[in-house]
This record gives structure tokens, C-alpha cells and sequence, in this order.
């Protein structure tokens, strides 16, 4: 028994000192990155109104210490604590998040994000805005792709065209290029990678027996394999007739669990009814002896 407790008591232990001894690093030139614009009065009521939103739930009212209880503590983004980092490592942390705190880079724009920044800025006294520095324009590759099917070499050709330096568009060489089938839940990959030759070409065969729909028609998309993210790049989408025609129901259309309940198995049907009878009935029991409980208590 004391064993038991005390085990308890060494796992709630190193869960704890293992959450809090993640620290969380902001690289130096993240840091160092401040706003591109000037915040305004009515960017910080914006960012009023995205705090209230998306992170009052955690952090609280500003202010008011009173964040919710989660490890580690959120904290009030008034208190010193917060406020003695720089705009770019508030920036920063927002954008990327920490567990349980969500990234909000795909769920606040930039612009968001900064003016979020803006808000917290407004319950520091002592806080002046850096001079913004407008974002450096992207100087990365921009590449689009576009496909087509070609009867005589029985072969899917993707064209990859990239912005020149002087505003012009040239082909894209060097470009690797993924090919995928579009699926019920998902994609599937054709082939494997190819890389665009000089002209920003890539051939892909297309496997003869894949099942097209009743048409043998086929969706594709063609997308550029940037694992480091440095490119800008356009999906290309198309559908040829070039699968094995087959007559597939839709999804909808036989019993199958992901189907809607008017298509649901009579077994998933039943174990449905019957959990929710028994837990009705055991209500209903409960409530039925408590009634008799008083009646006897009475007579
Ligand atoms: C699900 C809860 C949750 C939400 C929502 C959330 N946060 Fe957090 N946040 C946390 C937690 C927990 C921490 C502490 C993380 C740590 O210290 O490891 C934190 C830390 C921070 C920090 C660092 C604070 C410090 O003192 O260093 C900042 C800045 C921050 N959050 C800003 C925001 C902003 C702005 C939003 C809304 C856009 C937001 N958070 C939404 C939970 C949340």
C-alpha cells in the first residue's frame, strides 16, 4: 500500500519536472525580428479582440492573474515576465506554440499575430516600439506547375515554370516533382520523384491497370517536393481518362459505417439502441427507488 503511494507520487514527480524542464528557445534572429509596421490604436483593438478569442481561454484576462491551470502555468502576458521579451520572441511564440499552447502560424495571419503584440504592448508603461523593418521580398524560387497527358508517349508530362529575376517567366530545371492519385481519404503517390530537366519538364508513366472512376477518368495532382520550404509553388490539378473504367458505389450509397445513418449496419443500429435503452432504463430504475425510498420513509 505505502509502496503503491509513493510510486504515484515518483511518476506525478518526473511528469512534472520532465514538462518544466523543456525549456523553450528562441533562436537569436528570431529575436531580433520586430514589427513591419508602426502598432496604431486600432491595430491594438484588432489584437484585442484575436487575444479575447484565441487566448484568454489560457492566459486569462489581461491583468487579472487569472489563467487557467494548466502545467506549465500560461501566466498573465502583462506581468513582467512577458513583457521583458522582445517583440520578436513574443512573436515567436506565438507563432510556433509550446504544448498544450497551439501554433497559431496557420491559424493567425502575420499580420495577426503582430497585432496580438500590439495588445500585449498596451499594459506596459515602459515599452517603445522598435522601428518596424519592412519584410525583406522573397527571394526564393517561385515555380508553378501545370500538366498534361501526352497520347503518343503514353506519358503525364508536368511543366514547372518559375518567376525570372526581371518579371519574366522561364522554365523551372532542377525541380523535383511528386505525383499523386486522388483517393477517397487522400492521396496516393505514382511513381517516384522526378526532377524537371532543363526545359522545367518531368515525365511521369502511368501504371495501366490503376482503377480510374466509371469514365476511367483519373484526378491528379501534381505538387513540387520542397521539404525545406524555401520555394513558393503551385500545385498543378487535372483529370485524364487514362485509368481502367470501374463501377465503384459512392460513399454514401452502401451500408458502411462512414455512410450517413440512414446506411449505418444494422449491427452498429442495434448496439446503438441497446446501449441507449440500458442506460435509460438504469435512470429510470435509479429514479423509480428513490421515489420508493421516500414513500417508505414517509409511511
Ligand atoms: C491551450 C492554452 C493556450 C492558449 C490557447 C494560448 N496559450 Fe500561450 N501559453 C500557454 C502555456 C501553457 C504557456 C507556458 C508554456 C511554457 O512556459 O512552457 C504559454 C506561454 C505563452 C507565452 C510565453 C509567456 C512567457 O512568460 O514566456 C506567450 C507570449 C504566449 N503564451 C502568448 C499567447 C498568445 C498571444 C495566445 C493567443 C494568440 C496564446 N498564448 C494562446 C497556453 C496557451
Amino acid at each position: 500500500m505505502r509502496f503503491n503511494t509513493l510510486f504515484i507520487l515518483i511518476l506525478i514527480f518526473t511528469a512534472g519536472t520532465r514538462t518544466s524542464a523543456q525549456t523553450w528557445v528562441v533562436p537569436d534572429e528570431q529575436k531580433a525580428v520586430v514589427a513591419p509596421f508602426k502598432f496604431t490604436p486600432d491595430m491594438q483593438k484588432q489584437g484585442e479582440q484575436i487575444y479575447l478569442k484565441n487566448c484568454q481561454a489560457c492566459h486569462g484576462l489581461m491583468g487579472k492573474d487569472n489563467w487557467a491551470r494548466l502545467t506549465p502555468p500560461p501566466g498573465d502576458l502583462s506581468r513582467e515576465k512577458a513583457q521583458i521579451q522582445r517583440d520578436g520572441e513574443i512573436f515567436y511564440r506565438i507563432t510556433t506554440g509550446k504544448t498544450p499552447m497551439p501554433e497559431f502560424r496557420n491559424i493567425l495571419s502575420e499580420e495577426d499575430r503582430w497585432w496580438v503584440v500590439a495588445y500585449l504592448r498596451t499594459f506596459n508603461p515602459k515599452y517603445v516600439q522598435p522601428n518596424p523593418v519592412a519584410k525583406a521580398a522573397f527571394t526564393g524560387r517561385i515555380v508553378t506547375l501545370a500538366m498534361q497527358y501526352n497520347d503518343q508517349m503514353k506519358k503525364i508530362v508536368v511543366t514547372a515554370s518559375e518567376q525570372l529575376k526581371d518579371g519574366q517567366k522561364g522554365p523551372a530545371a532542377g525541380v523535383e516533382v511528386v505525383l499523386f492519385v486522388k483517393r477517397y481519404f487522400g492521396k496516393m503517390q505514382v511513381g517516384d520523384i522526378r526532377t524537371t530537366n532543363a526545359a522545367g519538364l518531368a515525365l511521369f508513366e502511368f501504371p495501366a491497370d490503376l482503377p480510374g472512376n466509371k469514365d476511367g477518368n483519373v484526378a491528379l495532382t501534381a505538387m513540387v517536393n520542397d521539404p525545406k520550404g524555401i520555394m513558393k509553388t503551385t500545385p498543378a490539378d487535372a483529370a485524364f481518362g487514362i485509368g481502367v473504367p470501374t463501377e465503384k458505389p459512392g460513399l454514401t450509397e452502401t451500408r458502411a459505417w462512414w455512410s450517413h445513418r440512414g446506411q449505418a449496419p444494422v449491427w452498429i443500429l442495434l448496439t446503438y439502441t441497446l446501449s441507449v435503452v440500458i442506460v435509460w432504463g438504469f435512470i429510470l430504475y435509479i429514479v423509480y427507488s428513490i421515489l420508493q425510498i421516500r414513500k417508505l420513509s414517509k409511511g
